[in-house]
């Protein structure tokens, strides 16, 4: 009866187990770094592979050597108290030094890989990264161009990335790409981003910085040098204007008229430096913080009550109406 119940328990412990250890696991994880696709992101996943099988070597030996121990020396009730064995001088001065050796090497390499790491690149692109509640702003000193959440670069050039925080501490994260880094107030940091193949890679701010924090997301295009020439060369041209008399000529004027001149730059007609540089948004697949995806409704939602549908956002709800909302609309989608 005492057996059966065990076993029992023992079953349901294991369901558990098991239910909680595959519910970790995703197949297609975008933000997976053990993926890593380049070059900081690889060092850092060599050193946790090479920590990971010291580590899982020396738990399943111990833990073999405790259910050896255990099952060997069990009490029973015809077995005499075993001999009492106190102290060994070999044995205690063996289990001390072979570990400590052990965590040497894991700390000279782990040494090795942090100067790596923030060693400065040869010839690198550089890229100012401004953390701001609750999106990313993206600086490019040399190009002459600002923009927002969605980082821009070509593949297998280091990037070198200056972090700095317009607020309060934000991280810095593309797990694919690179280690997270805060992004603090007051202080300036550097991390180097390298991309080995073209492709989206999704990050996120990884340090808890107010009500949106969970939608201060980023994405990181990587680029052939032809397509990202490509995107240079687009961010380049003014904002497009207007014909006089269409809906985007509308939004246009409601653009200053209702403030959001204010808050938002676009080159040449705003110099507002509270929200994201507009020159370009359309050109973007997702705004807010990378949390909506661009869409005409996904605009009339958001212009409708930024707040309502991202907590905390800077935007305020500027009681836009209906007709406002969509000649708006109409003009930030000239915006490409
Ligand atoms: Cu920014 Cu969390």
């Amino acid at each position: 009866m005492r057996g059966g119940r065990a076993r029992r328990r023992l079953v349901v412990a294991l369901i558990v187990a098991v239910g909680l250890l595959t519910s970790a696991c995703a197949q297609h994880a975008p933000q997976d770094t053990l993926k890593p696709a380049g070059k900081a992101a690889r060092s850092i996943d060599h050193l946790f592979v090479g920590v990971f099988w010291i580590a899982a070597f020396f738990f399943v030996l111990v833990e073999f050597g405790v259910l050896y121990m255990i099952l060997r020396y069990r009490h029973r009730d015809d077995r005499p108290e075993p001999v009492q064995v106190h102290g060994n001088t070999r044995l205690e001065v063996g289990w001390t030094i072979v570990p400590a050796l052990i965590l040497l090497v894991v700390g000279g390499f782990t040494f090795k890989v942090l100067f790596d790491l923030s060693r400065k690149p040869a010839n690198p692109m550089r890229v100012t990264v401004v953390g701001h509640q609750f999106w990313w702003e993206y600086q490019y000193p040399d190009l002459g161009i600002v923009t927002a959440n969605e980082l821009h670069l070509p593949v297998k050039k280091p990037v070198r990335v200056t972090l700095k925080s317009n607020d309060v501490i934000h991280s810095f994260w593309v797990p694919r790409l690179a280690g997270k880094h805060d992004v603090e107030p007051g202080r300036v940091s550097q991390i180097n981003l390298e991309a080995d193949k073209p492709g989206a890679y999704l990050g996120q701010c990884a340090e808890f910085c107010g009500l949106s924090h969970a939608n201060m997301r980023l994405r990181a295009f990587a680029q052939t040098p032809a397509d990202f020439q490509t995107w240079v060369n687009a961010q380049h041209q003014g904002p497009a204007t207007p014909a006089a008399g269409t809906p985007s000529a509308d939004g246009l004027a409601l653009f200053t008229t209702k403030g959001c001149s204010g808050c938002h730059t676009i080159n040449g007609l705003s110099k507002g430096n509270v929200g994201p540089n507009l020159t370009h948004v359309y050109s973007r697949s997702a705004f807010a913080g990378d949390t909506f995806d661009m869409s005409p409704a996904n605009l009339r939602t958001w212009l409708h009550d930024p707040p309502g549908v991202k907590p905390g956002a800077k935007m305020p709800n500027l009681g836009l109406s209906s007709d406002e909302i969509t000649k708006l609309i109409a003009y930030l989608e000239t915006l490409k």
